[in-house]
């Protein structure tokens, strides 16, 4: 990985505006979008096992993040996604899984490993053997990565009710391998 930028656990509660400003340049969200996520990713971190990593500059810039938890069956991302896996009985892959929950990198700073670098950390040493995850059903840079790291498709076209465009949904077995 180039920069000297420093991968670590985030405060994620403390840094949610700087890392809501990553996730708007990379991902494209409004003000508006920014505003709502800002009170999802605050009731995210309320979960148990949630934890985050930030990617940050030396004068402490951030420049990258990754959160996500345990699944629950009961949480809202997992009652969208299951009717799906049921019908490919798939689902099992819900239970003792590490979600993916969210994954950025600012544009700038893209493409020199800091994204891989961040998936690979945070799922390291998590007690769950697999993890999953949801992606805009394209090929994108996120599903390049995504495969590279063995995550398979488990759904496709899956529609989340406040996103225009369908999902993939994958899943990868845990520890993803590092980079030889
Ligand atoms: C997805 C994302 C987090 C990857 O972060 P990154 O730091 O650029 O990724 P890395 O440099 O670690 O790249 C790792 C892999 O991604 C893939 N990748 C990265 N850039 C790519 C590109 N422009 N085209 C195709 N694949 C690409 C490659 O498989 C690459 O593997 P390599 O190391 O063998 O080349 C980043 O592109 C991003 O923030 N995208 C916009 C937001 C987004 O889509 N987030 C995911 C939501 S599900």
């Amino acid at each position: 990985m180039t920069d000297d930028v420093v991968i670590a656990p985030l405060d994620l509660a403390a840094r949610v505006d700087d890392a809501l400003r990553v996730q708007a340049h990379a991902f494209g969200l409004s003000e508006d979008e920014v505003a709502v996520r800002r009170q999802i990713v605050l009731r995210h971190l309320t979960y148990p096992g949630a934890r985050a990593f930030g990617a940050t500059t030396p004068d402490d810039r951030l420049v990258g993040f990754v959160y996500g938890m345990p699944n629950s069956r009961g949480h809202w991302w997992s009652t969208v996604v299951e009717p799906y896996l049921r019908s490919q009985n798939l689902d099992g892959w819900l239970d003792d899984s590490f979600v993916i929950t969210e994954l950025h990198v600012h544009p700038g700073h893209q493409n020199r490993g800091i994204g891989r670098a961040l998936i690979t950390t945070i799922t390291e040493g998590v007690p769950e053997p697999r993890s999953i995850l949801s992606a805009i059903d394209v090929e994108s840079p996120a599903r390049g990565l995504y495969r590279s790291l063995g995550y398979a498709d488990l759904a496709r076209r899956v529609l989340f009710p406040s996103a225009a465009k369908p999902y993939a949904v994958m899943g990868a077995p845990l520890p993803l391998p590092k980079r030889s």
